[in-house]
This record gives C-alpha cells, structure tokens and sequence, in this order.
C-alpha cells in the first residue's frame, strides 16, 4: 500500500459515539495537525486530478473547504463554495437532501460556472451520499459536467457509493 495513505489513515482520529450514541466520528483535524500528512492528502488528489482538463472545484460546507481551495490552486481550478441556506448573497439554486433525522440543504450561486464546465466536487467524507447527491445535482443544474467526486474518507457499510448513480468516487481511506 502506498505509505502515505498509511500516513493520513493512522492520522484520523476515530471518536466513538460523537455527536451522537453510535455513531464512530471520524475526525480530520488530527490530520491538519501534521503539516507532511495534510500536503500528502492534497498531493494525492491533485496528482489524480492535474491534466483531467477540470476547470471548477466546488467544496462542500464546511470540511469541504479545508481541501478544496489547495486542489483547486495546485490544479489551476476556480473554486466555489457549496454553502449552507442563506449565506450566499448572490442568486442561488437549492438542493435539500435528507439526514438520518430531519433534512438539510445546499445552496450555490447560479452563475458560478459556464456551460459543460468540467467540475470535481470534493468533501472530507462520504456517509450515506446524501451531501453528495446533492452537490451534484447543484452543479449540473447549473450546467456543469461533474468528472467525479473526491472524498478523504468513506465508510463503505453506509453504501454512499450507491446514492451517487455511478458518478465516478474516488477516496484515500475506507474506515469501519
Ligand atoms: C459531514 C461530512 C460530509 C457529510 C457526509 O458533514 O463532512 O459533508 O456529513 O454525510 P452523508 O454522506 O451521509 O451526507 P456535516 O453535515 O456533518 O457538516 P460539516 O461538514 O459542516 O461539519
Ligand atoms: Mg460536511
């Protein structure tokens, strides 16, 4: 296995029943501590992503955004953030997606890629796919081509994959 996948997975912190009773928290911050394993996980990414001709990265609120705008820069991308409802002042497309209690929405500025733009949505994990589902639906109703989805972390059980109708995933690390 490439040492430094070994790298980033020893250097995730697994919080058991955070925030909730159950639940196996996997906590990217122990990551970002360690300045030679965070570049290692964006290296990761931007030697999979240099040349593949994408011009739009687009992160997901909020873990999304600790790697998205160094992928972005290194491959010579524009960045847009997929926000939270209500904090983007331009106009906004929206997407509500469901959570294992209630539902949550995203939201992107309409006018933040061309048409056909070749996109890469990225976030720090991938659970039951839902956050991503509805990334994807954002930015193809906007008009984008989304290439693939770039994850740090999956957890394979919850079957994320599945939601995202073959749309290419791609992660560093499977947690159990
Ligand atoms: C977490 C994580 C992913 C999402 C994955 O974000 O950062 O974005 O859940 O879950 P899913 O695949 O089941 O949709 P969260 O909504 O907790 O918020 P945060 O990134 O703002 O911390
Ligand atoms: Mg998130």
């Amino acid at each position: 296995l490439e040492p430094r996948i070994e790298g980033i997975a020893s250097s995730i912190r697994v919080v058991p029943h955070f925030p909730k009773p159950g639940i196996m928290f996997q906590d990217i911050t122990t990551l970002l501590l360690n300045p030679k394993v965070f570049k290692n996980t964006i290296d990761l990414f931007v030697e999979r992503y240099s040349g593949m001709d994408i011009s739009v990265v687009a992160g997901v609120e909020a873990r999304g955004f600790i790697f998205g705008p160094s992928i972005a820069l290194a491959i010579g991308a524009k960045f847009i953030p997929l926000r939270k409802p209500r904090k983007l002042p331009g106009e906004v497309i929206s997407e509500r997606y469901e959570l294992e209690y209630g539902s949550d929405c995203l939201e992107m500025h309409v006018d933040a890629v061309l048409p056909g733009e070749r996109s890469l949505v990225v976030d720090d994990l991938i659970a039951t796919g839902g956050t991503l589902c509805a990334a994807i639906n954002l930015l193809e109703r906007a008009g984008a081509e989304v290439v693939e989805c770039a994850c740090v972390i999956e957890i394979p059980e919850l079957k994320g994959r599945e939601r995202l109708t073959g749309k290419p995933l791609f992660v560093l690390v499977e947690s159990h």
